[in-house]
């Protein structure tokens, strides 16, 4: 396998510091930021799927640890020279209206190589912090979530009793979700992406992208999607969400068939969360929902994309399907959609900022837009 191994970091998590009689406790549950932990920090570590008991294990001779499970270290910066800012704006504003870390502000990091269904233990840790939390502040805790974070989230709170999520949980606040699925894991598990990382290539680095099995959990769900909507187009081929089967043969990395069944139904129906939502989601950026290839496919870069609308990683269509949980659950569902704004940027912009600051302060109405650009 590559030198360059993925890394096993994980999250991020927030806290701050809020008074303690006023300030409801916050924890925070990051998304998959693989790429960019690889472009800091260089402790490779890889995971390989056995397609007998269909379960990940790491490469002998490999720990996996998920330091600062609880505190908000492991998701303001990805590295320990604190080049790589993550939830640390936030946790910073959120400290500045009264939030404390390590107390009413938490990180929930986890193994993002791994879908939930092969971290139990993790789920656990999240109910037992959320229960402590609730204890110690005697008030029930938001979660928050960023990108494939949501996806953990929504799992997590589909695995609770309702009378658990209606002592427990506040709300939900969920940034840049891809609801539906996304189509960038298509290209990364056919041609690897280096996402702008100088020095390694994208062919390189797609072996260990292949090793991950939140890459086939990501992909495009069944039932949103346009069943014609062409995902990855060769000059022998076009496929759309019907086609992974081939996909995997064709790109010749069939354990992703595998992961892709086991992981499918997790969160593939999308049943609401059962607690009250704000939705949050950057629109009105070019963002590839179709990749053109050549014959080179797929040991080369794509050498076309189709765009839609989107928050240049994630389409818009996917991430404001949260919409079809508005009526189908006794709480509210809040959406709002940022104009201009990235996928990484909400968790860093400040408008994005000052509306969770409103909702954590219990103001649960919320613009259905706000434009970034201005
Ligand atoms: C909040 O309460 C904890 C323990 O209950 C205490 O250690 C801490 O100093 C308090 N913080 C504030 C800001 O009052
Ligand atoms: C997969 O797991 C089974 C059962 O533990 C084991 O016998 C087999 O050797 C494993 N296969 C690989 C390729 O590691
Ligand atoms: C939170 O915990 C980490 C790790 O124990 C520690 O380094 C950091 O100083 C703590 N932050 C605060 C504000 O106590
Ligand atoms: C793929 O779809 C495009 C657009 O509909 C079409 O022009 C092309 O002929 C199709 N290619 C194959 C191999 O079916
Ligand atoms: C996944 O869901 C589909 C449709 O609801 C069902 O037919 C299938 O058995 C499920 N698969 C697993 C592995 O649970």
């Amino acid at each position: 396998m590559g030198s360059m191994g993925r890394i096993c970091v994980a999250l991020l998590v927030i806290q701050a510091s809020i008074p303690n009689n006023s300030t409801p406790p916050l924890v925070i549950v990051p998304g998959n930021l693989g790429n960019r932990l690889e472009a800091k920090i260089d402790k490779p570590t890889l995971t390989c799927y056995n397609r007998t008991t269909r379960r990940s294990s790491n490469s002998p001779g490999v720990q996996v640890r998920v330091p600062g499970f609880g505190q908000t270290y492991p998701i303001e910066y990805l590295d320990d020279n604190k080049l790589a800012g993550y939830f640390h704006t936030m946790v910073e504003h959120l400290a500045s209206v009264g939030y404390s870390r390590n107390e009413t502000i938490r990180g929930a990091p986890y193994d993002w190589r791994l879908a939930p269904n092969e971290n139990e233990e993790y789920l656990v840790k999240l109910r037992e912090l959320v229960e402590e939390m609730y204890e110690q502040y005697q008030k029930p805790v938001y979660l928050l979530g960023h990108s494939m974070g949501c996806h953990y989230v929504l799992y997590f709170l589909n695995q609770q009793p309702q009378a658990w999520k209606d002592r427990y949980i506040k709300g939900f606040i969920s940034l840049g979700a891809p609801w539906g699925g996304a189509v960038k894991p298509l290209r990364v598990m056919a041609s690897g992406n280096n996402d702008g990382i100088p020095m390694i290539s994208n062919i390189k680095i797609r072996e260990e992208q292949r090793m991950t099995t939140t890459n086939p959990w990501m992909l495009p769900f069944d039932g949103f999607w346009p069943k014609d909507h062409v995902f990855v187009s060769t000059p022998t081929t076009n496929y759309t969400n019907q086609d992974y089967k081939r996909f995997f043969t064709d790109i010749n990395f069939e354990d992703g068939w595998h992961m892709w069944e086991d992981t499918k139904n997790l969160t593939g129906d999308l049943h609401p969360p059962g607690v009250e939502v704000w939705c949050m989601y950057g629109v009105g950026l070019p963002t590839p929902v179709t990749y053109i290839y050549d014959e080179a496919f797929p040991n080369a870069d794509p050498v076309d994309f189709v765009y839609a609308d989107g928050d240049d990683t994630v389409g818009s269509f996917s991430m404001s399907l949260c919409k079809r949980w508005i009526g189908k659950q006794s709480k509210p569902v809040h959406v709002t959609e940022f104009i201009g704004l990235t996928h990484l940027d909400i968790v860093y912009n400040e408008k994005v900022l000052n509306l969770i600051q409103y909702i954590l302060e219990g103001k649960s109405e919320t613009p259905s837009d706000i434009d970034v650009r201005v």
